[in-house]
């Protein structure tokens, strides 16, 4: 049975102040906070057992290499994927993104082949991809949005052709919570023989995840984002693609030789691990998903599926409050305008009060020009937050509406 307040238990972060208020935390889709065991791994690596992976034969190291080693499994079993193999670390989606366009781009994709994206992308799925297209004269498309929030999928089937090589979609949207179709926005890409690569980093720790199932070819998402510490992410990828893909980066462990000629490579995972990988984090990571499993991610997204329902009810009453993107299938995040107030104001304000939630282009500066805004506030919630909190941030939000209209708006 989910019980929240043992849950907050679990989180010093939770516990704390904010100019002198207690924290109500509502910016989870930046990054979530922290459980205490996910802390306490980091720390007992760091003070107990902190040596390199790989390199080396002696005791230490044989054990951290088992340990991170471990993770890698501990990472295929959470999202089903097929072998170990198929699971890189990097630091986080932006740099699994990065290393895809970089090097799957660089080597299958060339001038006169499409990319489609969509319009409600964060800037990590967006820029790596320009970037790509500039440098290979790749066209880029978008799918469009509606002014719901959600994927216009029709638009999507006209967009694709023989043409289309690689398809790279959100599974939910950092800026309006939309839960994208992403099922079908595989199995009608694989349709026309392009690969696909799913944005998981709003999802990965609330939704079950199948890769199996789900069939992507790549998927990324951010330890930071379910619990666990920043500077590690994943990319999935099937085995076959990382296989035939060169290195993203060289350096240390993942060569196979080096003559002052030529140097060799490892296969995948090791192949994109170039350099000394951030152990501790990894192993912190491990802990998280220790975490988001014992308390299961179906309870997880029920807990959060209340609190969203909750919140949207309330906040609709707001006079003046508009709520950006109405779709029905939506994740733990809700962003939203006030009338004649700017968020950056109403975030200070609500700041002050010991509410932090985020304001400004959230990183998807597309999706606000589809709005017509240059910014917007946002909250989102993870599995400590209570319907306690969000009644709290009503009660602000209705303050803010009275205390920071201009005069002459009243
Ligand atoms: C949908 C989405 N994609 C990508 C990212 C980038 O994640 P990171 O900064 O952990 O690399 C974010 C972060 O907010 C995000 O919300």
């Amino acid at each position: 049975m989910f019980d929240v307040w043992r849950v907050r238990e679990d989180f010093p972060m939770i516990k704390k102040s904010m100019n002198g208020k207690p924290l109500i935390y509502l910016d989870t889709a930046s990054t979530a906070q922290k459980p205490k065991s996910v802390i306490d791994t980091v720390r007992h690596f760091y003070e107990e057992e902190y040596s390199t992976v790989h390199r080396a034969v002696y005791e230490l190291a044989a054990h951290s290499t088992e340990m991170y080693s471990g993770v890698r499994s501990k990472v295929q079993r959470f999202i089903n994927a097929r072998e170990e193999e198929e699971i890189v670390f990097t630091r986080g989606t932006t740099e699994s993104i990065n290393l895809v366009a970089y090097s799957y781009g660089r080597t299958f994709l060339k001038e006169g082949d499409e990319i489609i994206i969509t319009e409600m992308e964060h800037h990590s799925n967006i820029v790596p991809w320009q970037l790509l297209a500039e440098e290979k004269g790749i066209i880029l498309k978008y799918i469009p949005m509606s002014l719901d929030g959600e994927l216009r999928i029709d638009v999507f089937k006209e967009l694709l052709s023989e043409r289309t090589k690689f398809v790279s979609v959100g599974h939910i949207s950092n800026a309006t919570g939309t839960i994208n179709p992403i099922k079908e926005i595989i199995e009608l890409s694989h349709g026309v023989g392009a690969k696909v690569l799913i944005d998981g980093a709003q999802a990965a720790s609330h939704i079950k995840l199948d890769m199996e199932e789900l069939d992507a070819d790549f998927y990324a998402f951010s330890g930071h984002k379910m619990y666990g510490p920043t500077g590690v992410g994943i990319l999935y990828g099937k085995l076959p693609l990382l296989e035939a893909m060169p290195p993203f980066m060289g350096g240390g462990d993942m060569i196979e030789t080096v003559t002052m000629e030529k140097s060799t490579f490892q296969s995948s995972p090791i192949k994109f691990e170039a350099g000394t990988p951030s152990i501790g984090s990894v192993l912190g990571l491990g802990a998280a998903i220790d975490y988001v499993e014992s308390i299961g991610r179906d309870a997880i997204d029920t807990w959060q599926r209340g609190l969203i329902n909750y919140a949207m009810e309330n906040l609709r009453d707001i006079s003046g409050l508009k709520i950006i993107g109405s779709t029905k299938e939506r994740g733990p995040i809700i962003s939203f305008t006030l009338e004649d107030v700017h968020s950056l104001d109403l975030g200070t304000l609500l700041g002050l009060k010991g509410i932090a939630l985020r304001t400004g282009h959230l990183c998807a500066y597309p999706a606000m020009c589809r709005f017509g805004l240059s910014s917007l506030a946002r909250i989102s919630f993870g599995v400590y937050n209570t319907i306690e909190e969000i009644d709290a941030t009503i009660h602000a939000i209705k303050e803010g509406a009275i205390l920071l209209k201009p005069i002459n708006a009243t």
